[in-house]
């Protein structure tokens, strides 16, 4: 079955950093045959206090049989990266664009920071850490909002060499509590509070829970620094709750600290490969990893995947909607957009408050050109219908991005048609964590799209399938996705234990970087990112993946949400497990179950047919918005014994789906 192609168009194409298909080709072809050459070019764009020796910019093993992975780019080179976001771009004469405008939870509570108020405040804080003997090494967790202060924050890090760790806010006093453990943090950075919608959460008091459990493992934090986002707001209410408690020989005002603090700050030259955060990620075996990424490869990775994959231009107006928690906070909020001297929004809110068109709104209202969300928000969006969506202009749009999860056909078709008007690019890039920025992405201006494929490599980048066997697939095909060499901003290591990075990702299938995941490639040379390895299914001897049959039960009318596992099967070895959360006035019965089925049968094939469609009025989904599969398979299974269940965003909907659960 032939997909339809949709092509860019050509105004953006015209205009577009990367603006063909040879384009890209002899560019991608550059960047793997000449690595220094094309990286070095894209280096001279930065300050480096030294340069960087070379025939050292690029040396790297991925094969355990030789000795430890290792991976250095730019050895010999040393430079700061709060200096090339900001200072650069002050000096060039850009300190009075604005770096970022930021929309409070509440729409009458918004702000704008201008690239040099940046540079000021980030070196006041600075200043601030320094005096709470934070130095270069020391690691700083951060565990706020996204408000302002987040960005200083982890730039004030970068100036002075400390590590940071952002935690989002959103994890309990426990996740916290083992965070600051394992990175040993000195200094802890909240907010009093936060609204979040129309909820409220008391972030210090949070912290106060994490940190009295890590000083119960005999770990005590020097400082923490507290922002008064709630007392800021003038509301009695907001007052009231803000009567946080305090440790007066550790906790300090942010505002109290930065009033003294000197406006400017010397910046601490770094080598490349010096540590420039720390990010924990999900660990299959339960406790999380701590990505370590570093300095100079970080930089120019993130800048240049910024540039290409958002095409984006002096002028242009960008907003992603993640939080500074993950890692798409950090590369495409922080690091990426502000070292292309970009203006980019940052939202504080939901898409739901005060109404469920409010991301729609602030489109409308900031002019935006580019905007980068997630499948599981779109889905979300979708089901409040498309008059909310027509109720604004958005006709600045030129660019629209997803990442998080394959996209489904139909929030495909839904965001390039109603959102982008038939006539923006989808960029809908894979990546993860521990790559550090996109590594299989469209390129809006060159690439023709096929809705629900990440299609090709970005520059550095030379992925590969394998089979079980760690056997090469070449041509069309499914199997293991890895990638047979690093690029500048993939992580180093986990912090504190390299055996567990070699393990994780090196043992598998040795001389590559296993993704985890699985991906097919197409007659076309096109990739489709399946889903993790572990949603990969065998029914029957047919290889499918979840996401796969999601797309198909999705494209249902009356499906807002879907989501399949497997269960093992006595013939067919595993079957097709479905859990359909209905749109919002469709009832969930017998005819459903039937119409779904057909459709799977039709779509995919008879051996996709799915055996058990259960209803499900919500998902068990992270924080974040991932769809916690391991969890379905075991209520599937019917084993009640599910394990972890802190990271769901509602624990309470493993019951419920339990109890819904047809007899099979
Ligand atoms: C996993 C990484 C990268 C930032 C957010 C998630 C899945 C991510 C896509 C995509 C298909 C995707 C993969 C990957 N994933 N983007 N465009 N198409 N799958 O970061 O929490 O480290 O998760 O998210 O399964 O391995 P993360």
């Amino acid at each position: 079955m032939a997909e339809k192609m949709y092509y860019p168009n050509s105004e953006l194409a015209r205009e577009a950093h990367c603006a063909s298909m040879e384009q890209y080709k002899r560019m991608h072809e550059k960047s793997i045959k000449e690595p220094v050459q094309f990286w070095g070019e894209i280096a001279k764009q930065f300050y480096w206090e030294t340069p960087a020796i070379e025939d050292k910019f690029f040396s790297y093993n991925f094969d355990l049989s030789k000795g430890d992975i290792f991976i250095k780019w730019m050895e010999g080179a040393s430079t700061n990266i709060s200096f090339n976001l900001l200072d650069k771009n002050v000096k060039s004469g850009n300190g009075d664009k604005i770096a970022f405008y930021w929309e409070g939870n509440d729409p009458e509570d918004y702000s704008r920071l201008t690239y040099r108020k940046l540079l000021e405040e980030t070196c006041r804080f600075a200043n601030v850490l320094k005096s709470k003997g934070v130095s270069v090494g020391d690691k700083v967790v951060i565990y706020m909002p996204m408000i302002l202060e987040l960005p200083i924050a982890m730039l004030a890090c970068t100036r002075i060499g400390a590590i940071h760790s952002v935690v989002f806010a959103g994890y309990s006093s426990d996740s916290l509590a083992e965070r600051i453990l394992d990175s040993k943090a000195k200094v802890l950075i909240t907010t009093d509070g936060v609204w979040r919608g129309e909820k409220l959460l008391l972030l210090k008091n949070i912290c106060d829970e994490a940190t009295a459990k890590a000083k119960k493992h005999g770990h005590q934090l020097e400082s923490c620094i507290v922002v008064a986002h709630l007392r800021r707001l003038n509301n009695p209410q907001a007052m009231d709750v803000a009567n946080v408690s305090w440790d007066d020989d550790r906790d300090v005002w942010w505002h109290d600290e930065m009033e003294d603090a000197e406006a400017s700050c010397y910046p601490v030259w770094m080598a490349a490969e010096d540590p420039l955060f720390i990010l924990y990620t999900s660990g299959s075996t339960g406790k999380p990893k701590g990505v370590l990424h570093t300095t100079a490869g970080y930089l120019i990775y993130a800048a240049t995947t910024f540039k290409y994959v958002f095409d984006y231009h002096s002028g242009d107006i960008y907003w992603c909607t993640a939080d500074c928690g993950w890692i798409t906070g950090h590369t495409y909020v922080v690091y990426g957009p502000l070292a292309n001297g970009a203006t980019s929004v940052i939202f504080e809110g939901t898409p739901f408050y005060p109404e469920n068109d409010r991301y729609w709104s602030i489109i409308d209202k900031y002019k935006v050109t580019q905007f980068y969300t997630a499948p599981t928000a779109i889905r979300s969006l979708m089901k409040f219908g498309d008059e909310l969506v027509k109720k604004h202009s958005l006709s600045t749009l030129k660019v629209l991005g997803s990442v998080g999860e394959p996209i489904n056909t139909e929030a495909w078709l839904w965001f390039y048609n109603l959102v982008g008007h038939s006539k923006c690019s989808i960029a809908d890039t894979f990546w993860q964590t521990e790559t550090g920025g996109h590594v299989i992405t469209p390129l809006p201006g060159a690439t023709p799209m096929k809705p629900g494929s990440a299609t090709f490599p970005f520059f550095g980048v030379l992925p590969e399938l394998l089979d079980e066997d760690g056997r090469v697939i070449e041509g069309e095909g499914e199997g293991y996705l890895v990638f047979r060499r690093p690029w500048p901003g993939m992580m180093r290591t986990l912090y504190g234990n390299h055996q567990r990075f070699q393990n994780t990702y090196f043992d598998r299938f040795n001389g590559f970087y296993c993704t985890g995941d699985g991906a097919r490639r197409d007659a076309d040379g096109y990739l489709w990112v399946t889903g993790r390895i572990d949603d990969m299914l065998n029914v029957s001897g047919h290889l499918m993946s979840t996401a796969e049959v999601e797309s198909v039960l999705a494209e249902h009318s009356s499906v807002a949400e879907a989501a399949v596992v497997s269960k093992s099967h006595p013939v067919k070895g595993q079957c097709l497990y479905c859990f359909i959360t209905p749109n919002a006035e469709m009832t969930f019965d017998e005819k459903l179950q039937v119409e779904l089925k057909k459709k799977v049968r039709e779509r995919i094939g008879p051996f996709a047919q799915p055996d058990v469609i259960q209803h499900a009025p919500a998902l068990p989904k992270t924080r974040s918005g991932k769809i916690m599969r391991r969890m379905l398979r075991k209520i599937a299974a019917g084993d009640r014994n599910i394990g972890d269940t802190s990271t769901l965003a509602d624990e309470t909907v493993i019951q419920l789906l339990f109890e819904l659960r047809p007899c099979v």
